[in-house]
């Protein structure tokens, strides 16, 4: 089976594990293990963002960003509805309500055309996810926050990569979360990073990621545990470094696969817009006009010929039984969307020959 995604440890992540492991400094007190603070230091320059704060996950990534930017309880938080889970959780979890605005049809990412009409005078910030990778168009989202007084968390957890009007994700919004989960462009195992130009949102971050406390046993505020150990920062160090790598892999996979499947007049494919550039994270296929058993059915037999397919996402947010209780939504595009969704492999694992043969088993059966 080609899986859909892979982690691609070598030799340098394993060293500098040991390393650490020989070291006997596991983690820090703090949060700021001398591996953390190297990790930090390097992604920020990555990013191109004045802070970096390494969590263990992604979803705390977004808790913390949440927390540190000063969302409280009663607010309203606009995001996607057609994204993975853990985006509305933490908007949950921070005590606010999850506001569902509907996606653009050809790039799967929140409609900024539909924002506004869902501010209310409790709205406090509007959660854009750049899904699949693919950027999401920020300028009309930053116009819209300024005009509101909105803060802007992009949850860029799957766009290690990429950018925007020639610049990293995240650098419109006022911070950005990423995720190093095992699938994702580059991984830690599990782990998380917020990044931002606000010295004081940063700040509150480190602060709260470690149980609220800038000095130890003298909390100040409310915290939790979100440090990430040593070993996660000395893996996603030697991770960043072959980042560019990964990423001309994940290209070159993506547009080869583009080129067998313009063919396929029954598929709508990824797009890569002017002005943007693509993690290609997923590759991610519409089966237009199918219905949600069609498409599974096609998955299945994907799967059965060695090609580990994906549905991201199966259950838009607002459809889940648990989230149903923040309103009766009517989210025509998304609903659409996860019924005809599916997603091949191109990570840096898959050769040509296997990008070929994905291809035209797609097309055979899809053709
Ligand atoms: C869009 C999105 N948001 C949030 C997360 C949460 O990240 P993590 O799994 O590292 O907690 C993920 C990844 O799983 C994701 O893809």
């Amino acid at each position: 089976m080609i899986p859909i995604n892979a982690p691609q440890i070598g030799e340098e992540e394993i060293e500098a594990v040991a390393e650490v492991l020989k070291s006997g400094v596991l983690t820090h007190g703090l949060g700021m293990g001398p591996m953390v603070t190297k990790f930090e230091k390097a992604f920020a320059k990555f990013a191109k963002a004045k802070h970096a704060v390494a969590v263990n996950s992604g979803t705390a990534a977004l808790h913390l960003a949440l927390l540190g930017a000063g969302v409280k309880a009663g607010a309203e938080v606009i995001l996607p509805s057609f994204t993975f889970v853990a985006t509305a959780e933490i908007v949950v979890m921070a005590g606010a309500k999850p506001v569902f605005v509907d996606i653009d049809p050809e790039t799967y990412d929140i409609s900024p055309k539909k924002i506004e009409k869902a501010v209310t005078k409790k709205t406090k910030a509007i959660i854009p996810v750049d899904l699949y990778g693919l950027p999401v168009d920020m300028k009309p989202i930053r116009e819209i926050a300024d005009k509101h007084g909105l803060l802007v968390i992009e949850d860029s957890c799957q766009a290690h990569g990429a950018t925007y009007a020639g610049r990293p994700v995240g650098a419109f919004a006022d911070a950005a979360c990423w995720s190093f989960f095992a699938s994702k462009n580059m991984t830690t195992g599990e782990g998380g990073m917020v990044t931002t130009n606000n010295e004081e949102v940063a700040e509150n971050m480190r602060v709260i990621r470690s149980h609220g406390e800038k000095e130890k046993y003298k909390s100040t505020m409310l915290g939790h545990n979100y440090r990430m150990p040593e070993i996660e920062a000395a893996i996603g160090y030697e991770q960043l470094k072959k980042l560019p790598k990964f990423l001309s892999h994940r290209r070159r996979n993506a547009k080869r696969l583009t080129t067998i499947l313009e063919k396929a007049d029954k598929l709508q494919l990824p797009r890569e817009p002017k002005g943007y550039k693509h993690s290609w994270y997923l590759y991610t296929v519409r089966m237009k006009n199918a219905n949600a058993k069609r498409r599974d059915k096609i998955a299945e037999e994907l799967r059965g010929k060695g090609i580990g397919v994906g549905v991201y996402y199966v259950n838009p947010i607002h459809q889940m039984p648990y989230y149903r209780k923040f309103g009766r939504y009517r989210l025509p595009e998304t609903e659409k969307a996860s019924k005809q969704v599916l997603s091949l492999p191109v990570h840096p694992g898959v050769t040509v020959k296997q990008i070929d043969f994905i291809g035209e088993t797609v097309l055979n059966m899809l053709g």
